[in-house]
C-alpha cells in the first residue's frame, strides 16, 4: 500500500505515441491493478499537442507568458478529462472533479483512491504541480512518466553522444535542467527546473521514466527496479 503521484506527460496521449489507445487501455488497467492493492494514486496530465497549438496560435496577439500558460493549462485539463472519464469507465474508483488547486486535491485523495488534474496557475508546467500534489500528500515519490528514456547530461538531439544517467541527486538535476525559472509558456526541459526545486527542498525521490512503456510506470509505483533516472538526496 503507498501513496504515489506521477506526472504523465500530455504527448503521452497524443498521435505522436504509436498504438495510443492501447497505452490508454494499459494505463487504465495498471492504475485499477494497484487500487486493487489499496495504492492511492494521483495522475497530473500535461498538455502535449492541443497545449503546443494553442500556445503557438495566440502568441502573435498575446504579449503576455502568464496569459499564455492559460492556454496551456485548459489543454491539461481536457487530456486530465480524457484520462478521468476513462478511468471511470472501466470501474476505478476516481475523484469525480478534476480539481484547479493543489489542497483541493489533496483532500480529494483522501476520499477516492485515484484523484487526476492537469495544471493550476501560471508559471510553471505540470511536474511542478506533481511534484507540489506528492509533497502535500506525503506522497513516497513523484513519477515523471515522459517520452525519453532517461534523462541526459545534454539535449541528446543536439548531441548524440550525451551521456544517459542512472542515478542523480536533486543538485545535479538542477544543473542539467538550470535555474528554477519558467521562462516561457509551452515546451521546456525533461523535468520543469521550478519543480526541481521544490522536490530538492523537501528531499523527495523522483522517477523518471519513458511513460510510453506503462510496465515502467507500473514498476516505479510498485517500488521495483525501473529502466529510467532515480533522482534522491545529495
Ligand atoms: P505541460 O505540463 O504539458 O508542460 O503544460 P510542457 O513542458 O509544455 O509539456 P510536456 O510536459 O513536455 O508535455 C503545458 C503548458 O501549460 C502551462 C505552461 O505554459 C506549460 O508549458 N501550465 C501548465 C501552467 O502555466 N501551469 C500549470 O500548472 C500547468
Amino acid at each position: 500500500m503507498a501513496t504515489v503521484i506521477a506526472a504523465v506527460g500530455g504527448s503521452l496521449l497524443r498521435p505522436e505515441i504509436d498504438e495510443r489507445h492501447a497505452w490508454l487501455e494499459g494505463l487504465v488497467s495498471v492504475i485499477r491493478d494497484r487500487v486493487s492493492m489499496n495504492d492511492r494514486i494521483g495522475l497530473v496530465v500535461g498538455g502535449g499537442a492541443p497545449a503546443r497549438e494553442g500556445i503557438e496560435l495566440a502568441r502573435p496577439l498575446i504579449d503576455n507568458e502568464s496569459h499564455l500558460d492559460k492556454i496551456g493549462i485548459a489543454a491539461t485539463r481536457m487530456n486530465a478529462t480524457i484520462l478521468r472519464e476513462a478511468l471511470s469507465d472501466a470501474g476505478v474508483s476516481v475523484s469525480g472533479t478534476i480539481p484547479t488547486r493543489v489542497d483541493e486535491a489533496v483532500l480529494l485523495l483522501e476520499e477516492r483512491p485515484v484523484v487526476v488534474m492537469g495544471g493550476t496557475t501560471p508559471g510553471h508546467t505540470t511536474d511542478a504541480v506533481a511534484i507540489r500534489f506528492a509533497i502535500a500528500s506525503g506522497a513516497e515519490k513523484c513519477i515523471i512518466a515522459t517520452n525519453v528514456s532517461k534523462v541526459f547530461g545534454e539535449d541528446p538531439r543536439s548531441n548524440p553522444d550525451a551521456e544517459p544517467h542512472d542515478n542523480l541527486t536533486h543538485a545535479q538535476l538542477q544543473e542539467i535542467v538550470g535555474p528554477a525559472e519558467h521562462s516561457r509558456a509551452g515546451p521546456s526541459q525533461v523535468v520543469d527546473p521550478v519543480g526541481v526545486s521544490e522536490a530538492k527542498e523537501a528531499g523527495l525521490v523522483l522517477n523518471i521514466l519513458d511513460g510510453r512503456d506503462v510496465g515502467l510506470i507500473r514498476a516505479a509505483i510498485v517500488g521495483e527496479e525501473f529502466e529510467g533516472t532515480l533522482v534522491k538526496g545529495d
